[in-house]
């Protein structure tokens, strides 16, 4: 057979993150940047090429396509371990590309139940917030469970610019860092849990939702999993207009997102400052 290919998108959580490993919902957008898997046929065991030093990687592509038979070339426009759900695109395509193969059509749901314990490669307790909105796309309100609670919402029309502190966050550890602080943070998670009613109910009024990223930021920080480039960024942003601002995803450096009505002085500042910035919004289902 001739090459296949697979594709996963990203993700931004809008509020929420590490307290929807507890249960708490949060609120996400699928990026329309991603991960797609190029599958093609080699004799010997399946790998992954052009990645070295990681043997999850190989082991992902083996659980997706089978032990034996297939050689991977990735091509990503997501930058990794930024926070953005890098490895659950990556699950999600592979997952996809594998179903291509076997001629399967897939619905989201078996899409979801096959990319997730991809993930939990990665990470070892994923929310599965990441996968089921790289599978379906759009902005949803997610809350963890077998299987998982989706809302879709509204469609809003506002912006985000992304910030990129260009160092990795290692989300495994930055959730057992959390984990561990546990149940002495419980109010903390359940504040979480709280702003992101209230995020879903204010989708539409920038001010407002400014108002709850920066809160959202604040008990991120109380957490742990904030950093002095996130905090910076935060404050560049807030600085040049934005009307809230938090880091995205499991933090300690990764990407920050900013709130945004102009994103031009944001940008021209993250400029400025060497600091690679792109803007992002959320878009319907596709
Ligand atoms: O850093 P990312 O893109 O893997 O996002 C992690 C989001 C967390 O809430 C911290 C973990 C999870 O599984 O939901």
């Amino acid at each position: 057979m001739n090459e296949v290919t697979g594709f996963g998108r990203g993700k931004l959580i809008l509020c929420g993150e590490h307290a929807v490993v507890h249960g708490q919902p949060a609120i996400a957008f699928a990026s329309d940047l991603g991960t797609t898997v190029h599958v093609s046929p080699c004799d010997g065991p399946t790998h992954v090429i052009g990645v070295d030093g990681d043997p999850r990687i190989d082991e992902a592509a083996r659980m997706a396509l089978g032990e034996q038979g297939h050689e991977v070339r990735l091509s990503s426009t997501l930058p990794l371990g930024r926070g953005m759900g890098s490895s659950a695109a990556f699950a999600v395509a592979l997952v996809r590309a594998g179903a291509t193969l076997r001629g399967e059509t897939l619905s989201e749901q078996e899409q979801y139940e096959r990319a997730l314990p991809i993930e939990t490669l990665f990470h070892s307790r994923p929310s599965g917030l990441d996968v089921a909105i790289s599978v379906r796309g759009g902005i949803v309100r997610f809350t963890k469970g077998n299987p998982p609670v989706l809302e879709p919402l509204p469609c809003p029309s506002w912006q985000v610019v992304v910030l990129d502190t260009g160092k990795k966050g290692d989300t495994g550890k930055l959730v057992d860092h959390v984990t561990s602080q546990r149940p002495g943070i419980d109010p903390i998670l359940a504040r979480i849990g709280a702003l992101t009613d209230e995020v879903a109910a204010q989708l539409d009024d920038v001010e407002a939702l400014g108002a709850l990223l920066d809160e959202n930021q604040r008990l991120l920080a109380q957490v742990g999993v904030s950093s002095p480039e996130i905090e910076e960024l935060c404050e560049l942003a807030l600085a040049h207009g934005a009307h809230g601002a938090k880091l995205t995803g499991a933090g300690g450096g990764g990407v920050v997102m900013a709130l945004v009505t102009d994103p031009a002085p944001v940008l021209a500042a993250a400029k400025a400052a060497g600091v690679p910035a792109w803007t992002a919004k959320p878009q319907e289902q596709s």
